[in-house]
């Protein structure tokens, strides 16, 4: 697409910074010819650390009623479920045992490292307590190289799950990452073969296999020797690993930042998360997979199986705050943009034999949109992130003909987003996505959403008054006398922790519940103004 002409005024800022005070959007209004594949309704869903199953859902004598709620908030507003998937390091050290009668029991030594993790029956039921109607995805153990314990697993999860609930089977978990590395041609060998071997043991007839589930950031530029060695999706479906059609989807992982290091930490910080610029530079590294990936397995194919932001357990003060919220929308929408299918956020815990120099130990992880238990790492609460999810999940709706594009910056002639050095005015700071919904040909014509996101860093405990920008979506405008509805995620800052003074819509949802007015604005006028460290969601 061509890049977008835009109007703007500059004001200037303290430290030199350049923000701009107003942006108009430059149509045509209608569907643009980069637009991505209808979006899936379960877009945003949730990848939970296998060994962490119990403390986020709990039992059928002890449901955790937190996380079950805030799942049934997500159902309520597209009808779909979010998907769960199972798995993480530790379902690589998870065994069945048919005769144990916790659902689920991890051997913890005293040292209060995780050895291993083994479910029993009863797990199922836990698995039970989820939204009616939820998928999932459920990752054996391949790391072990033990195919009659993968099988067993695998028979088990069949049966346990309600008929039809399965929506794949994962082998292995960032097996791009094992201590005795794989080439994609011996990876392939293995999973294959287990595919296919458990595929006719279990009398599966159509593909139910997740392929990849591996980590590594893709070696770029994506012709550089070397990069198409590196074991991913693209390079296991050229080893064969869909010969005996079993590959359903591909999935990959993204952690953009991590503290599993003292040098990666020192650059886990709140402004360089919350910057489109970033964030879609990385994205974009995937994008000649996900292309592959969608032409050999189909448009809907390419997951982000497991992403968050900090790995190694995110971060304190920038993974659990208000600015994680605007990064995961961006993150979510701009991914979407690219025509990935649906990303897994992941929950868990730090676990003690990650990295021997990570900065997190025990409780539960500072990336989580929620602690469902008290830990370590405070009370029972709801963080911030936590309404990114109702926001996306009110652009879907229920509709299921619902396309996206990425409308500021744009993008460049090959398709990545343009770049702060190549013209961003606002510098990685302001984003809008448009949405058409396609299902009848005369709503190619305008677009029916917009999401408008103002990522310039506003804290709480900053004084002077709070920047906003004023976006014009008038050249996107079917009727200028139809008013417009605006339902905002506002915090007072983005250094903001607390889900209590988060709101999406006017209500906040510390108690898993919606609490305060929905709040709901209407005007006739085409300006929208979104303040420094908010994100609106317009209906048209
Ligand atoms: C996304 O998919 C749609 C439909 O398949 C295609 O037209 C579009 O070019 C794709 N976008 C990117 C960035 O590949
Ligand atoms: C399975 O669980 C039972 C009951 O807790 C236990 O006695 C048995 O040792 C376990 N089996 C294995 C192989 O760990
Ligand atoms: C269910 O959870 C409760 C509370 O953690 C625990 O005491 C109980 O043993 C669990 N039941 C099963 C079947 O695991
Ligand atoms: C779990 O780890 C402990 C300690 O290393 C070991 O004794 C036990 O056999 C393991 N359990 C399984 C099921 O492998
Ligand atoms: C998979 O099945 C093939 C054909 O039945 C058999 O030769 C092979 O040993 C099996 N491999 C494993 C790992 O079970
Ligand atoms: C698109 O081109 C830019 C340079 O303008 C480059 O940095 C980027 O990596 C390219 N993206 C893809 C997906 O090839
Ligand atoms: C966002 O990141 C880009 C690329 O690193 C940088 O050039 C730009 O200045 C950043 N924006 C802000 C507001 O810091
Ligand atoms: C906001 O606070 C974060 C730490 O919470 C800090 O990294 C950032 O520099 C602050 N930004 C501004 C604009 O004050
Ligand atoms: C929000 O929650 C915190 C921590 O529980 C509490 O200290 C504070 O008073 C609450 N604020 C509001 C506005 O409810």
């Amino acid at each position: 697409m061509i890049p977008l002409a835009l109007l703007y005024a500059l004001s200037v800022k303290l430290a030199l910074v350049l923000a701009l005070s107003s942006l108009k959007l430059q149509g045509p209004p209608t569907l643009p010819s980069d637009a991505s594949h209808l979006l899936n309704p379960a877009l945003a869903s949730f990848s939970i650390e296998t060994a962490f199953f119990e403390e986020f859902f709990g039992n059928a004598s002890a449901p955790n009623r937190l996380s079950l709620s805030l799942l049934e908030n997500l159902k309520a507003r597209t009808g779909v479920p979010a998907e769960i998937r199972i798995g993480g390091i530790t379902a690589d050290s998870t065994y069945w045992n048919a005769s144990q009668s916790a659902a689920l029991s991890n051997f913890i030594d005293s040292a209060g490292a995780l050895h291993n993790t083994t479910i029993g029956p009863q797990f199922w039921k836990s698995v039970g307590l989820l939204p009616h109607g939820t998928k999932i995805t459920m990752t054996l153990d391949l790391h072990d190289l033990n195919y009659e314990d993968a099988l067993l697993m695998a028979k088990a999860t069949f049966e346990g799950l309600v008929p039809g609930q399965l929506f794949a089977f994962e082998i292995g978990n960032e097996p791009d990452q094992y201590q005795v590395p794989f080439t994609p041609q011996s990876y392939t060998a293995v999973w294959a073969t287990w595919a296919k071997n458990i595929s006719t043991a279990l009398g599966i007839k159509s593909p139910e296999f997740q392929l990849g589930a591996t980590v590594i950031d893709p070696i770029w530029p994506y012709d550089t020797p070397g990069a198409s060695s590196a074991l991913d999706c693209v390079s296991a479906l050229a080893a064969g690993a869909d010969n005996g059609h079993v590959a359903k989807t591909c999935s990959e992982h993204t952690y953009q930042y991590s503290v599993c290091d003292p040098a990666r930490t020192a650059v886990a910080t709140l402004p360089n998360l919350v910057n489109h610029t970033r964030l879609a530079e990385y994205l974009d590294l995937w994008q000649p997979r996900i292309g592959a990936v969608r032409q050999q397995l189909g448009d809907d194919a390419f997951v982000i199986g497991e992403y968050n932001s900090v790995s190694c357990s995110g971060k304190d003060g920038v993974s659990n705050t208000f600015g994680q919220a605007l990064w995961l929308l961006d993150t979510i929408l701009y991914a979407t943009s690219i025509n990935v299918s649906r990303l897994y956020m992941h929950q868990g815990g730090p676990l003690a034999l990650q990295s021997s120099t990570q900065l997190n130990h025990g409780g539960l992880s500072f990336y989580d949109m929620w602690h469902p238990v008290q830990n370590q790492n405070g009370p029972i609460q709801v963080f911030p992130s936590y309404s990114t999810y109702l926001f996306v999940g009110e652009v879907l709706g229920h509709s299921t003909s619902l396309k996206i594009a990425n409308l500021y910056p744009g993008r460049q002639a090959n398709g990545s987003s343009i770049t702060t050095a190549l013209g961003d005015q606002s510098a990685g700071q302001l984003v809008a996505y448009g949405f058409w919904d396609t299902s009848q040909p005369s709503s190619h014509s305008f677009p029916t959403k917009f999401a408008l996101l103002n990522l310039q860093i506003f804290n709480q405990t900053q004084s002077g008054p709070r920047p906003k920008v004023e976006f014009d979506i008038s050249a996107f405008r079917r009727d200028q006398h139809r008013p417009i509805k605006i339902r905002r995620l506002q915090a007072p800052g983005a250094d903001v922790k607390l889900s209590n003074l988060t709101t999406w819509a006017g209500q906040s949802y510390f108690s898993g519940v919606a609490t305060g007015d929905l709040k709901e604005e209407k005007q006739q006028s085409s300006i929208i103004a979104v303040q420094a460290s908010e994100a609106a969601l317009v209906f048209l």
